[in-house]
Order: structure tokens, then C-alpha cells, then sequence
């Protein structure tokens, strides 16, 4: 099912080899093309067809790596809703990360990736009576989002006579200065617990038969460029874990979430996780010896894990001169929905004419019904031609995870690309997926 390309097909001749984008880049430039590793990225266009997302194995490790060295005594769960690929969380589970889920779904994917149950946090602010069901089989932890939640899970735990370990999820109230649909821990937002019930809540639960409570979470949203929300939120976190252990509680975990942004924009650059260490290390580590309490650190990174890590390859069908300069590729917001849901930026570079200079300025859209069908808005590209394949960079977070079939579109397959070998590792949907699950019904036939 899952196939090996020959590697010589991918690699061509290396004449120049020019690194793109910064030092230890994956994506080089090599006589003009697009190289991810040592594969050629049009040349695996051709060979796989589009739209086709593409994985440095390398670039992948080196990320997780950079959290570990970064934070050596704390447990990275990689937030799943990320990027759900179980070949990459195979990789993730290898490198020594646990996961962030947010549905049965999830769950399993990342159980079958190998990731240990006792390093799985199962979240989410709507969980049904079978999904508490199966987090208790599975023996998984759980995010309670509500006090309402608390009372709904007991009642199940006691039920199954199991007992069920939790942490709180905190609506910290700190606003993260990101896209206002992916900041999380606003007041207003769905997510959380309001800070100030949070202590009378965990006290509660420590009376309630069937349930543990072992600590706190929060995640205050997603594209943070800036570390300052991530130190107040951990300073309103440990606020808490005193006002609960004042209250004769145990705090054994504390989790701070997701959510430091990457560099999508030539001029807007990202923290490192070693800033993010930075500015909450030392708060965490003061405020515990103040507390007298040891508990594990726990942060949930999935962009800053994935996005940089993968490619969207698309093919030109129509170059369009109109009132605007549309190009139209094999693929829109079914393939990348970012653009489109919040506005996101993606740099496009043309794979096998990436020296060439900008020429014209084009908007790139893909073949869905919509107007609002727009991967990117006035670029400056050099002269596109139908066939030439645009590559969308750091699309591995949100990508490939929130493609739809919208439209009468299959979607598409992913590649992890290691040294000069490339391997699918989801094949493409074809038509019957479109069917997959139907029926006509029998009472229509005739
Ligand atoms: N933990 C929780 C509880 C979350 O809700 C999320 C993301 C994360 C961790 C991971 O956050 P990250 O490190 O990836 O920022 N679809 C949007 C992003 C939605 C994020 C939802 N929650 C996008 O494409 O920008």
C-alpha cells in the first residue's frame, strides 16, 4: 500500500546548493530547484502528482529536539489536532514525546503510534458520557473543562467503579495577541474554567468518589509571537496551584499548553523554544520552591513541532490574465484551509525556478466554488506557466489535518522525505473515498 520511490529519480546533478532559509535548513536551493533534504521537490511533484505534502524526517527530529534541550525536565505532549500523520507520530513517540488529544479519535491514533498512555492527555470542552467511557478504559489522564464536566465524569467513573485522574483546564483570562479565532484563553473564549472558581472546583473533586485530581492546565492560544502571555499565564497558573494546595490540595502536574508561533512571514520572527523557556522557567521554578510543591511540567507544542517541517506541493492549471493576475493550482482551502479561515500567511516559492527573480504579482487561487478560495493574495512571483508546481511552505501544522473533501476533492497523499529517500506515507484519496461510507438506499433502487 504504501510505496518507496526509486531514489535516483529524485535527485538530480548538485551544481549549486544554496541554503533557503537559514542555517540548518531542510529546504535548500540546488540548480534552481527546490530541494527538501537531498529530494527534489519537482521531480517528486511529477512523479506523485499533486497536491502532495511533503515531511523532513530531519527537520522533525531537530524540532523535537529543540524542546528537550530546551526543557530537559519537562513532558512534551505534541498536540495531535496538528497534524494527526501516524508515520510523524511514530516519530514523535520515538523522540520521547506524549500527546495532546482531543477525541476519541485521536486517542487511538496516538495509542496505535505507540505513544504510552501515561504520557496522553485527553482534552476537549464537549466530551460525551462514551468518551469519558473510553478514557477510563484506555487509563489515559483527562482535561476537565467545567464544573459541570466534573460532575458528568464522576458519576460515569463511579458507574464503571473506576477511578479517574485529572487535571483542570484554566481560563487564565491573558489575551495571547493572536487571530482572534485561535486565542483560547480569553475570558470570553468557550475554553476553561474561570481562574478564580478553579481552587473551590479542585476541592470539589477531591471529595468525589471515582476522581483524582492531580493538577492543572491551561492553553491560551496558538501563533503566539511574543513570550510575555505565556509568563503571565504561567504566573496566574501557580496563583492557583497555591490557592489549591492552601486548600489542602496535591498538585503533581502542571501543564501550560501550546501554542509558540513559527516564522510564516519573511519579517515577523518567532520565538525559539528556548525564549519560551526563558520567560516561563523561572516563574515556575520560583513560585514551586515558594509553594514547596514538586510538580511535573507538561507543555503541548503542535505548530512549532510540524509547520516548518513540511511542503505543500501544487501544480498551475491556468495562468490568468483578468482584472487581477490569477494563478489557479491543483489545490485550495479543501488542501489548506489556513489562508482562508484566518487570513494566513504561507510563502510560495516556484520548486523548479526558485532563483528566478519576481516578475509579476499574482494571486494564487485554488478550484473550489468559492471566491474566498484564496491560498495567496498579491504575490510577487517570477512568470508562472500551467505545470509549473508553487510550494506553500510550513504547512505541517493545520495542514494536511484540517483538509476537507469539499468540493468533490479527494485529498491528497503525504511524503516524509529522509536523506534521498522519499516514502508515502498516506496515499492519495481517489473518487471511491467520496463514497466511502454510503449507500443508496435500498427503497430507491427502483
Ligand atoms: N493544546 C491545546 C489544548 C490546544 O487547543 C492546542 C491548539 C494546542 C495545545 C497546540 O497549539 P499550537 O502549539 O499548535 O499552537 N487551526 C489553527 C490553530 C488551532 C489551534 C487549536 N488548539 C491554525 O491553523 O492556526
Amino acid at each position: 500500500m504504501f510505496s518507496l520511490l526509486h531514489r535516483n529519480d529524485l535527485v538530480i546533478p548538485e551544481r549549486s546548493v544554496k541554503i533557503m532559509f537559514g542555517p540548518k535548513s531542510h529546504l535548500t536551493s540546488r540548480s534552481d530547484h527546490l530541494f527538501m533534504e537531498d529530494v527534489d521537490c519537482f521531480a517528486l511533484a511529477q512523479q506523485q502528482g499533486t497536491p502532495l505534502y511533503v515531511t523532513s524526517e530531519s527537520r522533525l527530529r531537530e524540532n523535537i529536539r529543540a524542546y528537550h534541550r530546551a526543557f530537559p525536565h519537562a513532558d512534551k505532549y505534541f498536540a495531535v489536532k496538528a497534524n494527526g500523520n501516524l508515520t510523524l507520530l511514530r516519530i514523535a513517540a520515538q523522540e520521547g514525546m506524549g500527546a495532546d488529544v482531543f477525541s476519541a479519535g485521536e486517542l487511538s491514533v496516538v495509542r496505535m503510534a505507540g505513544i504510552p498512555r501515561d504520557m496522553i492527555l485527553y482534552n476537549g470542552n464537549s466530551k460525551s458520557e462514551k468518551d469519558h467511557e473510553m478514557a477510563i478504559l484506555a487509563g489515559v489522564r483527562m482535561s476537565v473543562d467545567s464544573r459541570e464536566e466534573l460532575e458528568h465524569l464522576a458519576k460515569t467513573a463511579k458507574r464503571m467503579g473506576r477511578e479517574a485522574e485529572i487535571l483542570f483546564r484554566v481560563n487564565p483570562d491573558v489575551s495571547p495577541k493572536t487571530h482572534p479565532k485561535i486565542a483560547t484563553g480569553l475570558r470570553s473564549s468557550k475554553f476553561g474554567i474561570p481562574a478564580e472558581q478553579v481552587a473551590q472546583t479542585y476541592q470539589r473533586a477531591m471529595g468525589l468518589a471515582g476522581i483524582k485530581p492531580v493538577g492543572l492546565h491551561c492553553h491560551i492560544g496558538s501563533q503566539i509571537l511574543d513570550t510575555l502571555p505565556f509568563a503571565e499565564a504561567a504566573g496566574k497558573m501557580m496563583d492557583i496551584a497555591a490557592a489549591v494546595v492552601a486548600l489542602g490540595g496535591k498538585v503533581h502536574r502542571i501543564d501550560l499548553g501550546g501554542g509558540l508561533g513559527i516564522q510564516y512571514h519573511p519579517d515577523l520572527p518567532a520565538p525559539t523554544p528556548d525564549d519560551l523557556a526563558a520567560a516561563v522557567l523561572p516563574i515556575f521554578q520560583d513560585r514551586c520552591r515558594d509553594l514547596g510543591i514538586a510538580p511535573r511540567l507538561i507543555l503541548e507544542p503542535g505548530r512549532s513541532i510540524v509547520a516548518d517541517t513540511t511542503v505543500m506541493l501544487t501544480t498551475v492549471n491556468v495562468v490568468k490574465r483578468a482584472h487581477v493576475n490569477f494563478v489557479a493550482v491543483d489545490a485550495g482551502f479543501n488542501v489548506l484551509a489556513r489562508p482562508m479561515l484566518y487570513d494566513s500567511y504561507h510563502h510560495v516559492v516556484v520548486a523548479s525556478r526558485i532563483d528566478a527573480p519576481a516578475e509579476e504579482t499574482y494571486t494564487v487561487v485554488g478550484p473550489i466554488c468559492e471566491t474566498g478560495d484564496v491560498l495567496a493574495k498579491d504575490r510577487r512571483l517570477p512568470a508562472l506557466e500551467r505545470g509549473d508546481v508553487l510550494a506553500f511552505l510550513d504547512a505541517g501544522a493545520y495542514g494536511f489535518s484540517m483538509a476537507s473533501q469539499y468540493n468533490g476533492q479527494p485529498r491528497p497523499a503525504e511524503v516524509l522525505v529522509s536523506g534521498d529517500q522519499a516514502e508515502v506515507t498516506r496515499r492519495a484519496e481517489d473518487a471511491s473515498a467520496l463514497l466511502a461510507g454510503q449507500r443508496i438506499l435500498p427503497r430507491l433502487m427502483w
